[in-house]
């Protein structure tokens, strides 16, 4: 079948629903990433230009990203002013929250302020795929001006206590216009309900806060703690949020290493010399340590910390502390990779730029290309993963989330808004995983059948697998 005869099915497709209908058989679809596939449908099904498969739903694309505001004055006022550059915005990151009931559940985006032109950082994106800021516009008309509002954001996280994190580094390109903070929001309500700034003492000038992952214990949401990775600074801000205290960690695993500061994707080469970017903590279990997962961008490699070492300040702060608490795995992955997230069975999901898709990892097993399986991979569609996310829908069931964008025409300036350059894909994690090696072993047979190789002779810095056991 062409791709036109495709189209045509699907406009008409399309055109047989009226709205009403369309949302009641959303609503029946269950609260979940089917919620947002039905109109997204055929675009999954016939926009791959290259008609390569995969596994991923897109559910939505952009080539420019376009904004709603509060009414015509602000927009024309954000036009003047440079504050919206139409085709500047780039998104990065993506969360989703799901709701039950009338209320629909909502996709946030972030679009960081590396440069002038950025009307919205943190919104969420409507059916049409117009993005309002979050909370309201009135948190984004600021551009540095007003340090209450949000300056800049990398990247989100949302909590199982509904609770949107939202770091803000306070830089417009390299100035800093205003300190960093952690906000959390109370996703029932939309109130801000936590708000951090953290020391000076806590970042240097070139730090940029980027990534934060939430370590929530326990059933009250009390015991928070919130890693954020520090990508120029080459540091993790470690905030404690019941005691409201934040302190640094630094270690050389954080920095980028210059042999894989050159990205090329699609053809397209720019240089990158980020640290530490992509993170993600192992599954909770009461009682036991969590272990937090993260890589710089321009390295190869894959480390992990225990957040027991992590949370003790005075260990942090202890100049005759084992070096070795952070730990790089032996192997490599083939190429780079941007965003990771892993999943409540110990997968962990991250891209590659090359060859570009997403790829899950069982932490029960070696990291090592034999245990790499791949989820997705996409010439035109996965090229550059910046967020990935793993999300609990109402049914109880994971989902795999993620953004993808063309980064590499961003860098170079060959961005055109006639093609797409952003997507968001989902999938449900059961399904992705039907077939994959990535569901075996089970965590512990690896371990079990190669015991003679975890044995007490290796040093407790040669980190070899996944279980971590050994730490
Ligand atoms: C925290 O680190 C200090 C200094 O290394 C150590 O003496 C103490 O036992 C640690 N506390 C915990 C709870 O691990
Ligand atoms: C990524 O893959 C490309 C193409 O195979 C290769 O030329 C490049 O060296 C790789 N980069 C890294 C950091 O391994």
């Amino acid at each position: 079948m062409t791709s036109s005869h495709q189209n045509r099915i699907c406009r008409s497709l399309l055109s047989q629903y009226d709205p009403y209908i369309l949302d009641i058989y959303k609503s029946e679809m269950g609260y979940g990433v089917d919620r947002f596939f039905l109109l997204s449908y055929c675009l999954a099904c016939c926009w791959s230009g290259l008609g390569a498969k995969s596994n991923l739903r897109i559910v939505k694309q952009w080539s420019e990203m376009k904004f709603v505001f509060p009414n015509e004055e602000a927009q024309q006022a954000a036009l003047a002013n440079r504050f919206y550059v139409p085709g500047n915005s780039v998104p990065i990151d993506v969360d989703v929250h799901h709701r039950k009931g009338p209320a629909k559940s909502r996709i946030f985006v972030t679009i960081p302020r590396f440069d002038e032109g950025r009307p919205v950082t943190l919104g969420t994106v409507d059916e049409e795929g117009l993005v309002s800021g979050y909370p309201d516009y009135s948190w984004h008309d600021n551009q540095g001006n007003n340090c209450d509002g949000l300056t800049s954001v990398f990247r989100v996280a949302i909590d199982k206590c509904d609770r949107l994190w939202v770091m803000d580094s306070g830089k417009i390109g390299e100035k800093a216009v205003c300190p960093p903070q952690l906000l959390a929001f109370d996703l029932k309500t939309d109130q801000l309900v936590y708000k951090h700034r953290p020391n000076p003492s806590s970042y240097i000038a070139t730090s940029l806060f980027i990534t934060p992952v939430v370590d929530v214990r326990g059933h009250d949401c009390s015991d928070t703690f919130v890693y954020v990775a520090d990508v120029s600074g080459f540091g993790l801000l470690v905030v404690d949020v019941i005691n409201d205290r934040s302190w640094r960690v630094t270690h050389r695993l954080m920095y980028p290493y210059p042999s894989h500061g050159t990205f090329t994707i699609d053809g397209e080469s720019f240089d990158l010399m980020d640290g530490v970017l992509g993170m993600a903590l192992s599954p909770y279990k009461p009682g036991l340590d969590r272990y937090l997962y993260f890589h710089a961008l321009a390295s190869t490699s894959e480390n992990v910390v225990r957040t027991s070492v992590l949370r003790n300040d005075s260990f942090i702060a202890d100049s005759n502390a084992n070096p070795y608490s952070v730990n790089v795995f032996p192997q490599e992955r083939p190429n780079q990779s941007a965003a990771e997230a892993m999943d409540s069975n110990g997968i962990l999901y991250f891209g590659l730029m090359e060859p570009p898709g997403i790829w899950c990892w069982n932490s029960g097993t070696e990291f090592s290309t034999n245990n790499f399986h791949q989820i997705a991979i996409n010439r035109e569609t996965l090229q550059f993963s910046s967020g990935i996310k793993v999300v609990k829908n109402l049914k109880g069931e994971e989902e795999l989330w993620l953004l993808t964008s063309s980064f590499q025409r961003v860098m170079t300036g060959s961005i055109s808004s006639d093609r797409i350059n952003f997507r968001i894909h989902a999938e449900k994690i059961p399904l992705l995983l039907e077939n994959s090696a990535c569901r075996q072993p089970a965590k512990g047979d690896y371990i079990g059948k190669h015991a003679d190789r975890i044995s007490p002779q290796i040093k407790k810095y040669m980190f070899k697998y996944g279980a971590v056991a050994f730490l």
